[in-house]
């Protein structure tokens, strides 16, 4: 029996890196999954290589609106909701100082905004199936990057929205939890070093930032997204688990 059977999952900025490996193993556990995608193209994109039991929702998550007609589509075509994964996010590495209303709002509104609203949107079918949401904050949710103000803000109220979640929902129970991968080796990572005066040498930072000296794979983090997901973490709510090589740890 696979772990997901009969399981019917929404996965947010679903269609590369961290969001893709999530569906893949979600997928491969036998679950229906429904795969949102900033664009009709992006999402085209991913269900032209994927046979499987994929449903591609288009829609960018962020505003109220936007993140209700996702969910609405999702649990339309799935026909109900037993997880939600809110996964959608963008980096943005900006001194304090230079961070314009522009670029706080874009963070704030789809690295938290993306992960409220979606989860407000999902609560009725989730407490229908007594269901449950993984959101993918960051060890910038927890410890925090100098170098990225806003986005570590947004990724820490990710961290306080799921306990919030957690304890208002868990007599339902719909329980709530996140990962807080380190440094994962995605195109996220690969432009955020393209951006930078030095590619290699950013590259080499963010795997030897965390004691194990290297990257998180997607798949190491879809691993942990899939397992508070499952009835092996049926008793486990509200929780923040780093996926970082040790990152969180402390200093080595
Ligand atoms: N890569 C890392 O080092 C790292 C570390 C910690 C946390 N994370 C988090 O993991 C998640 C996935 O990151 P990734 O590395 O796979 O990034 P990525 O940029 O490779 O993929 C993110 C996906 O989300 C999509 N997306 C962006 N904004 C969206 C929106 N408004 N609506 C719908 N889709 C949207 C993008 O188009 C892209 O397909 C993010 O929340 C990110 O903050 C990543």
């Amino acid at each position: 029996m696979k772990r997901f059977e009969d399981k019917r999952v929404l996965v947010t900025g679903g269609t590369r890196g961290v969001g893709a490996a999530i569906a893949d193993a979600f997928a491969a556990e036998g679950a229906a999954v429904a795969v949102n995608g900033r664009s009709q193209q992006s999402v085209d994109r991913f269900l032209a290589t994927r046979w499987g039991d994929f449903h591609g929702i288009p829609g960018a998550v962020g505003p109220r609106d936007a993140c209700r007609a996702v969910v609405d589509a999702a649990v339309a075509a799935l026909g109900g909701l037993d997880v939600l994964v809110a996964n959608a996010g963008v980096f943005d590495e900006l001194p304090f100082e230079q961070v314009t209303q522009e670029d706080f709002d874009r963070s704030m509104t789809v690295n938290l905004g993306g992960v409220f609203f979606c989860a407000q949107a999902a609560l009725p079918a989730l407490e229908e199936s007594k269901g449950s949401i993984v959101a993918t904050a960051s060890d910038a949710g927890l410890i925090s990057y100098a170098g990225a103000p806003a986005y570590s803000a947004a990724k820490g109220g990710v961290v306080s929205l799921v306990r919030s979640l957690a304890i208002g929902f868990a007599e339902v129970p719909v329980r709530v939890n996140c990962v807080c991968p380190g440094n994962v080796d995605t195109d996220m990572i690969r432009e955020a070093g393209e951006a930078s005066d030095d590619p290699a040498a950013y590259r080499a930072a963010a795997a030897s930032r965390a004691p194990m000296r290297r990257m998180a794979t997607p798949e190491e983090v879809a691993a942990a997204v899939l397992y508070l997901a499952s009835d092996a973490a049926g008793f486990t709510t509200g929780v923040a688990l780093p996926v970082d090589g040790g990152g969180v740890a402390g200093f080595d």
